[in-house]
């Protein structure tokens, strides 16, 4: 299966964007570009940005939009992503969907497939302070919804499970409250482009997938892209 383009997954913290986005980029063989992951890495190797995108991060705010396009136009000049990509937590204001824009052109990847996470606010709380990732390969679990077979430890590869510091109940409110900000408008714009799939997120793991699969069989279905 061929992707050939961008998928952009929006949603609001824990609405399950990074699930979705590392499996649909496994199924089509694609990177899975997550702007989240990226920061953290950076944090994790002590760089410039790291250092800068830390505090930031802890607090619940978003890093400035310079820095984010210079390390997204990086990541998209290297080999892997000549076949498509899913953005997971990309773009997350106007001025960056703009500069998007713009690079998926000069690129030739056209329109992006753009798919809304929707889930009412109680289930993201659960979802948020339950979430625990495997330090080695990023695999998400919660305690509550989906635990690993013995606690603290990956199914797949034996790893650590984490919890990240912005999960905290004040950086979590924080980060709800920018989302509603900066980054929920990104539906209108979408919309207002005809680009706009909405997802009932609040279903499983397995139902929210299919729906996701049926929007790209059916977005790819209509330009003969597959
Ligand atoms: P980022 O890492 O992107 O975090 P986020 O958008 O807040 O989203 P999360 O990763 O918390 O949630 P998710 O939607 O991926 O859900 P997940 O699949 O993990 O960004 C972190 C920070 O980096 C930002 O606050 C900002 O500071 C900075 N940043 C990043 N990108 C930026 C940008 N472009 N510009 C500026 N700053 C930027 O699932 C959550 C939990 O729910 C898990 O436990 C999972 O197992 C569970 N779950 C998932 N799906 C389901 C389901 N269907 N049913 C039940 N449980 C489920």
């Amino acid at each position: 299966m061929a992707l050939n383009r961008a998928l952009i997954v929006l949603g609001p913290p824990g609405a399950g964007k990074g699930t979705q986005s590392r499996r649909i980029a496994q199924l089509y063989n694609v990177p899975h570009l997550s702007t989240g992951d990226m920061l953290r890495d950076a944090i994790n190797r002590g760089t410039e940005l790291g250092k800068i995108a830390q505090p930031i991060m802890e607090r619940g705010d978003l890093v400035s939009d310079e820095l984010i396009m210079a390390m997204v136009e990086q990541r998209l000049s290297e080999p892997d992503c000549s076949k498509g990509f899913v953005f997971d937590g990309f773009p997350r204001t106007l001025k960056q969907a703009a500069q998007l824009d713009a690079i998926l052109e000069s690129h030739g990847f056209g329109k992006p497939i753009v798919v809304d996470f929707a889930v009412p606010e109680d289930k993201l709380l659960k979802r948020l302070t339950g979430r625990w990732m495997c330090s080695v390969d990023g695999e998400t679990y919660n305690i509550y919804e989906k635990p690993p077979k013995v606690a603290g430890i990956c199914d797949a590869d034996g790893g650590t499970l984490i919890q990240r510091a912005d999960d905290r109940p004040e950086a979590v409110k924080e980060r709800l409250a920018v989302y509603e900000r900066k980054t929920k408008p990104l539906t209108d714009y979408y919309e207002s482009k005809g680009l706009l799939e909405r997802v009932d997120a609040g279903k499983s793991v397995e139902e929210v997938n299919r729906e996701v699969r049926a929007i790209l069989n059916r977005v790819d279905g209509q330009h003969g892209r597959v």
